[in-house]
Order: structure tokens, then C-alpha cells, then sequence
């Protein structure tokens, strides 16, 4: 068994067994914490988001896993699929394939200002993964520059947001 101070990090390592390595931690998640690792049996990169043991409250679970149900319903260009998920000691995580890029946030600080070109561009992307997503009958709630990720050369992916049924925001 995990002490308590076991990090999070270790107790997911543990959780997954030899199938991923984890990397690194990555910046910038709010209640969930992600962690960058090798999925072994492909040598890819992918994400693995973690709901705490800390957070996982009735309410909080129940909406991670809800995430984890919506995003893996749809299969849309924009948005990122769910490649895995699992619910292991008292951890709730899922798994999702690593974009090698940087949030709008990201760059938005970076640049300061986008091209007309490019912001177009970016609204057009997720403007088309939102309509898919409502034809879906699902709502992100929560779009805004750090939820939307870009690979260095191509697509804008709004990240999974706090989906819920249409009309139930
Ligand atoms: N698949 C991914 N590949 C690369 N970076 C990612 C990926 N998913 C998330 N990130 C990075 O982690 C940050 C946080 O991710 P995400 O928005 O999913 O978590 P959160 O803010 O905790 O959850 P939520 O937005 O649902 O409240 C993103 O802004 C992005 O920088
Ligand atoms: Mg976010």
C-alpha cells in the first residue's frame, strides 16, 4: 500500500502498472492534474488526466467521469479522443493522446496578438468541433484560451470541458 506521503505521481504509476511510463507533470490543470507518459506496448506520447483522491468528492467524480463518458463518445477532427480510462486506487483517470503544441493562452502570451488570418482560422476549428458537439447534444461550458490546444503546424482542439446535456447549463 501508498503512505500518505506517496506523490500522486507514484500512486498513478503504481495505478497503471508497467503499460505507461510516466514523463513529467504538465502545467495548467485546475482541479484534475496531468501527467505526460510513454504508452509502452506503441512508444507514443500520451496525456493521462487524474482526478486527486483530494478531490474526488461525490460531486467531483461523478463530473470527471461524466467527462470521461461525453469525450468518449465523439469522434470529431478537432477533438481529442479518449483512448482509456480507469478508475483505480481511489484515483480516476483518463487517457488521451499528447498534443505536441501549446494552449491559445499560451500563445497568446507568447505573440501578444494573433493575425486576422490566424484568429479566423482558430474560431473557425472550434466553432466546428462546438456544432458537432451540440448535434451531439453536448455542451463544453468552459471554452476559453487555455482549453484550447494547438499542434505546432495544424488544428485548434478545445480540451474536454464540463460537459453537460444540451440545455443544461
Ligand atoms: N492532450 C494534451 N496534450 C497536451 N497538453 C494538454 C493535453 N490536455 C491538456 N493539456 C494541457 O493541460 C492543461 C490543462 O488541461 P485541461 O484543460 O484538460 O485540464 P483542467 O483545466 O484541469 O480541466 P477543465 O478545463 O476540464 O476544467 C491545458 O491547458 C494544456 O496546457
Ligand atoms: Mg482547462
Amino acid at each position: 500500500m501508498f503512505s500518505a506521503v506517496t506523490s500522486l505521481r507514484e500512486r498513478l504509476q503504481g495505478a497503471l502498472g508497467d503499460a505507461y511510463r510516466i514523463e513529467r507533470e504538465l502545467a495548467g490543470g485546475g482541479m484534475s492534474r496531468l501527467f505526460l507518459a510513454e504508452e509502452a506496448s506503441l512508444h507514443r506520447q500520451v496525456v493521462i488526466k487524474v482526478l486527486p483522491p483530494e478531490f474526488t468528492s461525490d460531486v467531483s467524480a461523478a463530473r470527471f467521469e461524466q467527462e470521461i463518458r461525453v469525450a468518449a463518445h465523439l469522434q470529431h477532427p478537432n477533438i481529442l479522443p479518449v483512448l482509456a480510462a480507469g478508475a483505480r486506487d481511489d484515483l480516476l483517470y483518463y487517457i488521451m493522446p499528447y498534443v505536441a503544441g501549446e494552449s491559445l493562452r499560451h500563445r497568446l502570451t507568447r505573440e501578444g496578438r494573433l493575425t486576422v488570418a490566424d484568429a479566423v482560422r482558430i474560431v473557425h476549428e472550434v466553432a466546428d468541433a462546438l456544432a458537432y458537439a451540440h448535434a451531439e447534444g453536448v455542451i463544453h461550458r468552459d471554452i476559453k484560451p487555455e482549453n484550447i490546444l494547438s499542434r505546432k503546424t495544424t488544428r485548434s482542439s478545445p480540451t474536454s470541458g464540463s460537459p453537460g446535456a444540451r440545455g443544461g447549463a
